[in-house]
């Protein structure tokens, strides 16, 4: 490997980053680098909406707020905090579709998979570049008020993930990580 970006790298909590300006060449690079992932068949079966500025404020509260206190009616006022600044811990979000077609040969599967890939990617991109970055599904996710304002088609795309990117405020630590040997072998 070229350098010790991949054996060191390591998200950053959405809770634990800064939330100060990106400069929007940075995001440029990451969002133009992020994307070039393995697609079978060049679909391009995903599609990236990038959140900042006033629509983080905006997001949080006409949508997963609101959401939040239709589902949980009795929240306390602790809950309703949290909610009520989702996205706005970062500076942007990046919001992931899988945006399967229809394909004689290509499983949708495979087209799923590439929009892990590109979450991953953006992922490593911003990482790479010095950010605090964290994939993140959470409920909202699943929320179809939100897929719904995302432009999400009913019933067919999904949310991969929500890309959150800030500042670092100190390193992360080392999570525990899996043991190689119990999961790779050599056949
Ligand atoms: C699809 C997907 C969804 C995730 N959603 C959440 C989530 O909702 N909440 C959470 O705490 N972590 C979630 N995570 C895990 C975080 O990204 C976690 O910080 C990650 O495991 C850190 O790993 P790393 O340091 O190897 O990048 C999710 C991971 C993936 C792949």
């Amino acid at each position: 490997m070229e350098s010790e970006f991949f054996q060191k790298r390591r998200s950053v909590l959405a809770k634990k980053m800064l939330a100060k300006t990106i400069p929007d060449e940075d995001l440029k690079k990451i969002l133009e680098a992020g994307i070039r992932v393995p697609d079978h068949g060049a679909l391009n079966p995903w599609a990236i909406k990038v959140i900042k500025g006033q629509k983080l404020k905006f997001i949080d509260e006409e949508i997963i707020l609101k959401e939040f206190k239709k589902e949980n009616p009795d929240a306390n006022i602790t809950q309703i905090e949290i909610e009520s600044k989702r996205l706005q811990r970062a500076s942007v979000v990046l919001a992931v579709l899988s945006t399967p077609v229809e394909h004689p040969k290509i499983p949708e599967w495979e087209m799923v998979l590439s929009s892990g890939a590109v979450c991953m990617n953006l992922l490593s991109c911003a990482q790479s570049l010095g950010y605090a970055s964290q994939w993140l599904t959470e409920w909202y996710a699943y929320n179809d008020k939100m897929l719904e304002y995302l432009g999400a088609r009913k019933n067919l795309d999904k949310i991969s993930g929500f890309i959150y990117i800030g500042h670092k405020n100190e390193e992360p630590n080392e999570r525990r990580r899996p043991d190689p040997k119990k999961i790779i072998s050599y056949l």
